[in-house]
């Protein structure tokens, strides 16, 4: 994610790096979820800021933004004020990226129970709430990384072809003409020594 410092003149709040993969049924069933509910500060179950949480994350799914995929608002004054941004994959269709947003709002609140800021990945959409201020603001933590099952066989030149394929989205996905800020490519010519990999970024709009 440091990468992203050579952008000083555009802030992308979270990015999602993940291999691509297609969407193979319209609602597959499995979906590995990464989350991190953070450690800064606890709500109770009758605070205004759990109803406040609540009903900003019930809100999430039918007024998330079809032509970028993109929801961010807030609820409630001072402290009890919670901020929410949420973000699907570039590739979803509108009533995938509502499905899988709903879904993802209620497995946050799951396992997250108490914490006034939390995030959650999986593969085809993004999640978070906090009490600070989250629009907007370029942020390097938290951050996650997941790994598949797969090994690759010759990790230096994996490595290597990887970091370039990567550092060459970055200014694609930012700077996509279109309302979705995303770019995917391969890189390889898939033998043993250049095994073909395939990547996918995608910012947030909020600049
Ligand atoms: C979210 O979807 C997963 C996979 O389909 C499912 O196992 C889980 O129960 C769902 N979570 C909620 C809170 O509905
Ligand atoms: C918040 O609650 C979690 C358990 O859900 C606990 O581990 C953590 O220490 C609490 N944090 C604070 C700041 O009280
Ligand atoms: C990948 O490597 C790890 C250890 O290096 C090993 O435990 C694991 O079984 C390997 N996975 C596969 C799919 O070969
Ligand atoms: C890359 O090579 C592997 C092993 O030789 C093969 O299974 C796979 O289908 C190839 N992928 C593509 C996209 O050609
Ligand atoms: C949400 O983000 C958009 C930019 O995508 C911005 O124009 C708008 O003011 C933000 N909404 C809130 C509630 O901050």
């Amino acid at each position: 994610m440091s990468s992203w410092k050579w952008l000083p003149s555009f802030i992308f709040l979270v990015c999602l790096i993940n291999l691509v993969s297609i969407v193979k049924s319209q609602f597959p069933t499995q979906i590995s979820f990464l989350y991190e509910c953070q450690n800064n500060g606890n709500y109770t179950s009758n605070s205004p800021y759990k109803t406040n949480l609540d009903n900003l994350l019930s809100s999430v799914s039918t007024n998330i933004n079809t032509n970028n995929g993109f929801y961010n608002n807030s609820i409630g004054e001072n402290s009890d004020r919670v901020n929410v941004i949420a973000l699907c994959r570039a590739d979803l269709q509108p009533s995938q990226c509502r499905y899988y947003v709903e879904n993802a709002t209620a497995e946050i609140l799951k396992r997250c129970p108490n914490q006034k800021q939390a995030i959650l990945w999986h593969e085809f959409c993004m999640v978070r709430y906090s009490n600070e201020a989250i629009f907007g603001i370029l942020a390097n933590s938290p951050m996650i990384s997941g790994r598949s099952g797969e090994n690759v066989t010759n990790t230096d030149v994996f490595y290597r072809e990887l970091d370039v394929l990567l550092n060459s989205l970055h200014g694609h996905a930012a700077f996509n003409s279109s309302p979705k800020k995303f770019a995917a490519a391969t890189r390889g010519v898939n033998d043993s020594n250049h095994p073909l990999i395939s990547a996918f970024e995608q910012c947030t709009p909020d600049t």
